[in-house]
């Protein structure tokens, strides 16, 4: 069902020809248009996202979609949050323009089977932990570039081998989008925003400041002068050895671009790691040379 406006004001469409209205109508009237894809379960670092996209277009499109093409058989697609009256009041409150919020059997009607197949830059690190998801991820991706044609598309540096796979996408396959990456929004003790941040215990929370600890360690260090990947990478296991609560799934010091693993980390090599607090897997990263936020 779509709906033109809610209680908020906030236009919500959930089918794919009153989108496609919606957008025309955009482009006759000559606006730019910015996606602001999410999963829902908004928090302060999806908002920053419409922040950036509402400095680089007239008109922003926020889609709410938990795509079940992206969570693998053991991972959490069912219990995943779906607040949605209160991410509509988020999303109006931020000024986004438009939600589209499709159900699974919009997206993927019954029969569809075309999928997006990721390059080499997928198969490691989240890719290695979690077979198909960046396929799935890429699909829907793909799916809401072809239904949205938005300018520009804005996606948050936390999930950054995402955002690399989104970006060699766009140019492996000539797609019209601008991309932008937004840095990573934090809590006042340096943890990365993350929905799945609600399911942590407090004293889980409190262990789980080691992933921001550990990189910021590593950035210290690098920019005293250690450009060694290998003593860097040893500082971040001596800061994750500090909290035995948190399991390192990996720590990777890689090359922007294709994310291979460099021996010597230079301005824009990416430090990311990623770690289990209990059953949650927490993901974070830094681009060396950028600010640290
Ligand atoms: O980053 C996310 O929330 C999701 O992976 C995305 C990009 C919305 C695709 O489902």
């Amino acid at each position: 069902m779509s709906s033109p406006a809610t209680a908020t004001g906030l236009p919500v469409i959930s089918e794919i020809p009153a989108l496609r209205a919606w957008r025309d109508a955009e482009r006759v009237a000559g606006r730019r248009v910015a996606l602001v894809p999410t999963m829902g379960a908004l928090h302060e670092g999806h908002l920053a996202l419409v922040d950036e996209a509402r400095r680089r277009a007239q008109r922003v499109v926020m889609s709410i979609f938990v795509n079940p093409l992206q969570f693998g058989p053991s991972e959490d697609f069912q219990r995943y949050p779906r607040p949605l009256d209160r991410d509509r009041a988020l999303a109006a409150a931020r000024g986004v323009d438009l939600l589209f919020t499709p159900a699974v059997e919009v997206m993927y009607p019954p029969g569809s089977e075309t999928r997006v197949v990721p390059g080499e830059t997928a198969s490691r690190w989240e890719g290695d932990v979690r077979p198909g998801h960046f396929a799935g991820v890429l699909t829907v991706v793909l799916k809401l570039f072809h239904l949205v044609e938005p300018d520009v598309a804005v996606f948050g540096q936390k999930d950054i081998q995402q955002a690399t796979l989104i970006r060699r996408m766009v140019r492996d396959l000539d797609l019209r989008v601008d991309l932008v990456l937004s840095p990573t929004v934090r809590e006042s003790d340096g943890v990365a925003l993350s929905s799945r941040n609600a399911y942590l215990t407090p004293e889980q929370r409190v262990e789980a400041r080691v992933l921001n600890r550990a990189l910021r360690a590593a950035d210290r260090a690098w920019r005293e002068g250690g450009r060694d990947a290998a003593v860097l990478r040893r500082l971040i296991e001596g800061e994750f050895g500090l909290s035995p609560g948190v399991q390192p799934d990996y720590i990777a010091i890689v090359d922007p671009d294709t994310l291979s693993p460099v021996p010597v980390a230079v301005t824009g090599t990416i430090i990311a790691v990623a770690a289990r607090v209990g059953s949650t897997r927490l993901l974070d990263n830094h681009i060396l040379g950028r600010e640290f936020r």
